[in-house]
């Protein structure tokens, strides 16, 4: 009934994830095709084409049209929290981001290439992605959602509490840093407390940097000084965070590239101070 007078979005629409509804026997016919997002058709086609008659996604506020979605999408989503993801309560929905009759991208329907998409709203994250250091994003070879999951952070577990800023989990609930970086991932004899407990982002910046190896500030040794400087002592009672030894002369510039003998700085299974 649809196609008659919708030839355009019926023809194309077999290419359709949501096209295996139309021939799958076990739904209920509100389940399926055209109507189980648009609600019952009929009233609609005997007024023909009255819009008020049918579920019109352009009339429906920012939040009926999100519980179109995810009256079927719950479940998938739910694992991101969707409802409270920082998108979602900035009213970012569903068809902000995929489009279901004009996709540019046949997988996923999304209503433009990803990196496009996310940089229409993101626009001050490309030049961060186009600093001297940075992920190879603009170039193509990686996307947003190898780091971000764009429907919100993954629920919290009994490891670990949900993350900021919509980040994405690799296995075991990690740092999404860790689906690339394997080798940082441990567990090692002697930990570097910084690593495993205050994360990459403690040293690191994701996007782009003007600073070699992505680190937050030009020098290493001022990197860490932020920690190993005797102020705090990390809840301890007595002694606190190692300070530089003093056998360290900082005024020797052999000592100010620390990384030149700690070397395993992310952990290490042979060295407590992580020189081999
Ligand atoms: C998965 C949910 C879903 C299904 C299934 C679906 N639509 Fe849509 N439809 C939408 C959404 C959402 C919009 C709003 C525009 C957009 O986001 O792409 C829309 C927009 C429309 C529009 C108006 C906008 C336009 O692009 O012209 C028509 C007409 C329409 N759909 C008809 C149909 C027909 C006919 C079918 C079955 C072949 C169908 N829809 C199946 C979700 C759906
Ligand atoms: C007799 C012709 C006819 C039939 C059959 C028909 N439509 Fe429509 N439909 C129209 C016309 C005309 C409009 C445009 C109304 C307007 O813009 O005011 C429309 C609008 C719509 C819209 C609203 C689009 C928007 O602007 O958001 C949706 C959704 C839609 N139709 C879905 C369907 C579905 C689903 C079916 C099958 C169950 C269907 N139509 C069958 C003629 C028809
Ligand atoms: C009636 C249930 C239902 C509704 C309502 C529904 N979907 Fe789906 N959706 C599905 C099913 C089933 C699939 C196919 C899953 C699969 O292929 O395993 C799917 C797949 C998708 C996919 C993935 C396509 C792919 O290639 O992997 C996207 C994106 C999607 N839906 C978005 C939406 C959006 C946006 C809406 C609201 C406009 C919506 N869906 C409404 C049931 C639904
Ligand atoms: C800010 C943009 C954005 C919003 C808002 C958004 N999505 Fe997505 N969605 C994406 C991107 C990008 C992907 C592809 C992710 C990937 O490649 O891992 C995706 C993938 C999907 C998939 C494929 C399966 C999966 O989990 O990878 C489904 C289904 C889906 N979205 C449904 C929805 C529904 C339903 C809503 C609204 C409730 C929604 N999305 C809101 C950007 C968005
Ligand atoms: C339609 C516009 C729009 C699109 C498209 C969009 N975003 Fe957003 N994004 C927003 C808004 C609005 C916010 C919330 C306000 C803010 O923090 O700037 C936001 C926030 C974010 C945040 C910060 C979350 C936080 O808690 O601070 C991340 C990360 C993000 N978006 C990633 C993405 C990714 C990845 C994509 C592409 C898949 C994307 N966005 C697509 C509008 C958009
Ligand atoms: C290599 C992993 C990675 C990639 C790829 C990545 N991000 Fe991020 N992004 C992060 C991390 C980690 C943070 C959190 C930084 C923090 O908390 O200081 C972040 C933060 C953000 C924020 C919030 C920043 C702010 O200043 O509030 C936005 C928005 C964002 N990313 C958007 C994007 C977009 C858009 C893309 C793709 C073009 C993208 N990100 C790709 C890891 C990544
Ligand atoms: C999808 C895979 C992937 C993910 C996820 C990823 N990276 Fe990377 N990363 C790479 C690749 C590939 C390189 C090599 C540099 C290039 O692409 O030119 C790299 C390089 C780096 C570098 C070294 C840059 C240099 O100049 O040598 C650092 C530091 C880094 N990543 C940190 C991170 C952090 C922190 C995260 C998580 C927020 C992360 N990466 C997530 C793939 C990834
Ligand atoms: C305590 C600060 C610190 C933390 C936390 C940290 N890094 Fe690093 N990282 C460094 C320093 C310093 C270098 C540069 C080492 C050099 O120049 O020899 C580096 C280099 C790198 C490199 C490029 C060289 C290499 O070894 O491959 C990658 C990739 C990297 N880090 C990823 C990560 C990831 C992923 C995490 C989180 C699991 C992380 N880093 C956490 C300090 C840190
Ligand atoms: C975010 C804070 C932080 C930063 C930045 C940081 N560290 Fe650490 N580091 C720690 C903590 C916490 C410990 C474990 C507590 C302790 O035993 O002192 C530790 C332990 C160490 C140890 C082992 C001490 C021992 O017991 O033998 C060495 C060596 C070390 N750090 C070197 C470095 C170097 C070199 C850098 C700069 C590349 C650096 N750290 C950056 C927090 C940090
Ligand atoms: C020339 C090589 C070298 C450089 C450069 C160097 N260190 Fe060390 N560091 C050592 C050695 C050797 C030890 C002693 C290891 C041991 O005996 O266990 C050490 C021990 C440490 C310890 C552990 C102290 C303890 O009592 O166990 C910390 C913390 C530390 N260094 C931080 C730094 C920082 C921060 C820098 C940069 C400002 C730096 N180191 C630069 C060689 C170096």
């Amino acid at each position: 009934m649809c196609r008659g007078c919708h030839p355009d979005i019926s023809a194309s629409f077999f290419r359709n994830a949501h096209f295996k509804s139309t021939i799958d026997d076990k739904l209920k016919f509100e389940q399926k095709g055209c109507e189980s997002c648009h609600g019952p058709g009929k009233a609609h086609i005997e007024a023909k084409g009255d819009k008020t008659k049918i579920i019109a996604f352009s009339n429906l506020s920012a939040k009926k049209s999100l519980d179109a979605c995810l009256n079927c999408h719950t479940q998938q989503l739910g694992r991101a929290n969707i409802r409270r993801s920082s998108h979602t309560t900035a009213d970012v929905i569903c068809s902000n981001c995929h489009s279901m009759h004009k996709p540019a991208t046949p997988r996923q329907l999304l209503a433009k290439p990803q990196t496009d998409l996310c940089y229409s709203c993101h626009s001050n994250v490309r030049a961060q992605f186009s600093m001297p250091v940075k992920h190879r994003v603009n170039e193509g070879f990686m996307q947003c959602s190898d780091c971000h999951n764009p429907h919100g952070a993954d629920a919290p577990s009994n490891r670990m509490s949900a993350r900021p800023r919509m980040m994405a989990h690799a296995l075991q609930n990690e740092e999404s840093c860790m689906k690339c970086h394997v080798d940082k991932r441990g567990p090692f004899v002697f930990e570097h407390a910084a690593v495993r407990v205050d994360g990459c982002n403690s040293c690191h910046v994701p996007h782009g940097s003007m600073n070699a190896r992505l680190l937050k500030r030009p020098q290493v040794f001022t990197l860490c000084l932020e920690c190993h400087n005797g102020a705090g002592n990390f809840g301890r009672q007595s002694d606190g965070i190692q300070l530089t030894p003093s056998s360290h002369s900082l005024t020797d510039p052999k000592y100010q590239n620390c990384t030149l003998c700690h070397t395993r700085i992310h952990g290490s299974n042979s060295h407590a101070s992580f020189l081999r």
